[in-house]
């Protein structure tokens, strides 16, 4: 039977940090290949015809780590936004962050401003990354937003519902169909709460740095043996 593909898929990349101490390694070289693992993965997912991938680069908790890993890390996103651009560019995705940019270092802010802009007509698909992000912060950042509309007779309250409620989120995206979270822990870590509303849930003990196609194509397998019911009734 044909395979269903999911519209949106979004990724917890969990694990790079036991990776890496599983080889003795720095936690740092876990992320180094997670980044790796990541292009690849990106790639895979668009050449499938699934338009919408959203992915968990940084939360609004992992400032809690140490300098160095987060001053690693900071580095190592401009470095892919470097080096991956053109890729991006030729495969006609289109970019978009969703984050706060208040921690940002300028340098970072101003290489997502870039991406976003330069490729903000592409239409083969959309790749989210979601830096200094925090689902919740996004839902009241919507609310505040909203409430200002409203204070200035932009928006009457009558006219709150989920759909316009989306357009204040930091990205208007659709509703996630598959989540995939690796490393073994169940939990969402705080991601995309409001898109994952009826997303199906897919937890593999596979560590990020080790995911491959192979593992995608599982995941995406599982997806289509799920009944998906909405709340109705399977129609027999
Ligand atoms: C995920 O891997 C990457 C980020 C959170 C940036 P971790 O760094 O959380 O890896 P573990 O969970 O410690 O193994
Ligand atoms: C979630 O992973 C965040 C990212 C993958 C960027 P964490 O490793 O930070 O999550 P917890 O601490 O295990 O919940
Ligand atoms: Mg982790």
């Amino acid at each position: 039977m044909e395979q269903k593909m999911p519209n949106h898929v979004a990724i917890i990349m969990d694990g790079n940090g036991r990776w890496a101490q599983k080889r003795g390694l720095k936690r740092t070289k876990g992320h180094q290949k997670g980044a790796e693992v990541l292009k690849k993965i990106s790639e895979y997912v668009y050449d499938k015809k699934i338009k919408v991938l959203s992915v968990f680069a940084f939360s609004t908790e992992n400032w809690k780590r140490d300098k160095e890993e987060v001053d690693y890390l900071m580095d190592l996103f401009l470095k892919a936004f470097k080096d991956n651009f053109d890729a991006v560019k030729k495969k006609g995705v289109k970019v978009v962050f969703s984050g706060l940019k208040d921690k940002l270092s300028d340098k970072v802010v101003k290489a997502m401003e870039k991406m976003s802009e330069e490729t903000k007509n592409n239409n083969n698909g959309v790749f989210n990354i979601c830096l200094n992000y925090g689902g919740q912060d996004e839902i009241v950042n919507a609310s505040k937003k909203i409430s200002e509309d409203v204070l200035n007779g932009n928006l009457s309250i009558d006219d709150i519902n989920k759909d316009s409620f989306g357009k204040y989120l930091f990205n208007d995206l659709p509703p996630i169909d598959l989540l995939i979270r690796t490393s073994g822990e169940y939990r969402i870590s705080n991601f995309m709460l409001w898109q994952m509303a009826y997303a199906e849930l897919y937890f593999t003990d596979v560590l990020w740095p080790d995911f491959d196609e192979k593992q995608m194509d599982k995941a995406i397998e599982v997806f289509n043996n799920r009944d998906r019911r909405f709340g109705g009734v399977k129609k027999k």
